[in-house]
């Protein structure tokens, strides 16, 4: 363990993360309540970037009219040639932002501990697909494999396979190195619904996909941590006139420069997607992960399986909460896109109403809640005690404080779980949605690990 702590401790020197003074991508909301509901916010520092993706979507507005915020997210995050995932590492301090697991393996670990719960809890099914949403660098998986591999005896009569959901070809690179120890890119065929193939460092079959269509049926275990976020997302404003869309636009006054503004009438979005009892005045709404969970509920209910979903988000009370991030700062998020990371907070209650209670949901529940229930305290104790070097036992500690803190990540990230309404029946009775919420249910996070 000594060892795994001081390799990690090295990688994060060579990414340049020691000493945790990395941003994080849920931090810089402006503390202060914004005039308007809505805004680009660009300083003059930063005007005046015309990127090949400016370029292109100022080309596209002229063409065709104004774009919806969730067309330019899409666009700056995922476009094949300049899109900001797609050839670029943007985690660590030389990236843009930082995320849990590259932070402290006890993150991971305890993740891993989770799946194992849960794969006892359902009876130990002889297959075991563990599919992996945005799966960044690959340490989250790691981290799980190596739990899989240290608890090799119980699992042994398990077959286990890794199917990771990945659209950008750097990011799936560098998770084939971390989880293969090799560069598999060579056998990258980007136009296969399964676009790379590898082993494990541990033996275990690795597959890489486009999106969660392509991953094979079968009793499945799904993860999704800081992917929802990355997802576009439709901005609306009330009026006088009613529910308007928030469009982009080129700026009249400023060749090359973009700027929000109002959809003059009704979108088929804003007529689709408001719902007749919403109370806020500026509403986000991403249709995207809306398909995702129920293309996860269906394969839940006919496969069985469970869906575990960590994120910064709400529950269908935040308002404006689309942001930017550049060098671990906030950034304006029109200008330079394609550069610079956009993300905007998940609404946890929008995702339980897209199950239509085909499955149970858990949560959405504090990650210092959820990582508490799973004994993080524990594997803390039980780390320090092997470890005498004073820098890797302060390192330990940090990280814990940045995971556990509320006022770091402790409150501001949710566990949000997909299970069969089997999973929590007692006495062979359905549990309706409502009163799964209020059952001292057995399951390890949302409740305490059992299992030990
Ligand atoms: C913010 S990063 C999170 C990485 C990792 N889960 C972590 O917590 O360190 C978002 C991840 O989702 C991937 N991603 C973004 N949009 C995607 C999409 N539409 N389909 C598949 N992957 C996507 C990115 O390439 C990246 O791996």
């Amino acid at each position: 363990m000594a060892r795994l702590l001081a390799r990690r401790a090295q990688l994060a020197a060579a990414r340049g993360v020691s000493g945790l003074k990395r941003l994080l991508r849920h931090h810089a909301l402006p503390p202060a309540p914004r005039r308007r509901c809505f805004g680009s916010g660009s300083k003059a520092e930063d005007r005046g970037q015309v990127t090949p993706l400016l370029k292109h979507l100022t080309f596209k507005i002229k063409s065709t009219g104004p774009i919806t915020v969730a067309e330019y997210m899409r666009e700056a995050l995922t476009n094949p040639v300049e899109g900001y995932y797609m050839h670029h590492d943007m985690l660590g301090e030389k990236g843009d932002f930082i995320t849990s697991p590259e932070i402290s393996q006890i993150f991971g670990e305890l993740i891993g501990i989770w799946y194992v719960s849960e794969w006892i809890a359902t009876g130990k099914p002889k297959t075991l697909q563990l599919v992996e949403l945005g799966p960044g660098r690959g340490t989250l998986t790691d981290d799980i494999l190596r739990v899989f591999n240290q608890l090799g005896s119980l699992l042994s009569k398990c077959d286990i396979s890794i199917h990771l959901v990945e659209v950008s070809p750097k990011l799936s690179e560098i998770q084939a190195l971390t989880l293969t120890g090799e560069n598999i890119q060579s056998e990258l065929d980007i136009a296969a619904p399964v676009y790379m193939k590898g082993i494990s460092k541990t033996g275990i079959p690795i597959f890489w996909y486009q999106q969660l269509q392509d991953v094979p049926q079968g009793t499945s275990f799904y993860l999704a941590h800081e992917f929802f976020d990355a997802l576009p997302i439709h901005k609306f404003q009330r009026t006088e006139q009613g529910w308007r869309e928030v469009l982009i636009d080129i700026d009249p006054k400023v060749p090359d420069q973009l700027r929000f503004v109002l959809a003059p009438s009704a979108t088929p979005a804003s007529e689709y997607f408001i719902q007749d009892q919403e109370t806020r005045d500026h509403v986000e709404i991403c249709p995207d992960a809306g398909i995702i969970i129920q293309r996860l509920t269906d394969r839940i209910q006919e496969d069985g399986g469970a869906a575990l979903i960590a994120d910064y988000g709400h529950n269908g009370n935040k308002t404006d909460t689309f942001r930017s991030f550049r060098n671990h700062k906030l950034h304006d998020v029109l200008i330079a896109p394609g550069t610079a990371d956009l993300t905007a907070d998940v609404d946890f209650s929008y995702l339980r109403t897209m199950t239509q209670g085909r499955v149970a949901t858990l949560g959405p529940i504090k990650q210092q809640e959820f990582l508490k229930n799973m004994g993080i305290d524990v594997r803390l104790q039980v780390l320090l005690r092997n470890i005498s070097d004073t820098a890797m036992r302060e390192q330990l500690l940090q990280g814990y404080d940045m995971l556990m803190n509320p006022k770091k990540m402790g409150d501001r990230f949710n566990f949000f779980g997909l299970l069969p309404h089997q999973r929590l029946t007692h006495s062979d009775q359905k549990v309706s949605l409502q009163h799964s919420k209020s059952l001292s249910t057995p399951v390890a996070g949302f409740g305490e690990l059992v299992w030990k």
